[in-house]
């Protein structure tokens, strides 16, 4: 196994996704809210927030390919699945595992808004400042990390670990 240093807990990430549950709650009172989540690294994250979520929501999913080296994101970015529900006039969650240089949520986010929806928002599990290239607005986050390569909650390193119910920092990547 390789050199792993949990960082996050799974009672701390279950503790979080309920705060964040209730504060989206009350953002959302009263709107049409539609969640979609970002495969692969969002499925675990998406699964456990929308249980914490006390309005009328609907869920789909996109599926974001970016090729690059296993723990860099290239900014070449390729949409291999899209929505498939209808989702204009509604308020979209887009439920990301983590934003890092920003240029997927960005791609996203431009590719969202031409379905015409009223409103987008983010929500990311995790927020990594150390290497954004585009200034891209995260509304609701679940935990800032300075720095690193973090695997576990969906989070993968060449596929691996996305099952590990908490989060590890992987060292020497
Ligand atoms: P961005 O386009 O650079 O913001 O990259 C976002 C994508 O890169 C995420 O959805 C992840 O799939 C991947 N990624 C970036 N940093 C990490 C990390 O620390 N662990 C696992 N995946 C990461
Ligand atoms: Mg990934």
């Amino acid at each position: 196994m390789r050199d792993m240093e949990e960082i996050i807990s799974s009672s701390d990430i279950s503790d979080r996704v309920k705060e964040l549950g209730k504060v989206l709650t009350r953002a959302y009172a009263n709107r049409r809210m539609f969640v979609v989540g970002v495969l692969n690294g969002a499925f675990i994250f998406t699964a456990d927030l929308v249980r914490q979520i006390k309005v009328p929501i609907e869920v789909d999913f996109v599926r974001i390919a970016s090729y690059g080296s296993e723990s860099t994101s290239s900014g070449n970015i390729n949409l291999t699945k899209d929505i498939e529900l209808d989702v204009s006039g509604k308020d979209i969650l887009i439920v990301e595992d983590i934003v890092d240089t920003g240029q997927t949520l960005y791609y996203l986010k431009k590719h969202l808004v031409k379905r015409n929806p009223a409103s987008i928002r983010v929500c990311s599990f995790i927020d990594k400042k150390e290497r954004r290239e585009v200034d891209v607005q995260v509304d609701y986050v679940g935990f800032e990390i300075s720095e690193g390569f973090v695997v576990g909650y969906g989070l993968d390193y060449a596929e691996q670990y996305r099952h590990y119910p908490a989060v590890y920092h992987l060292k020497s990547v």
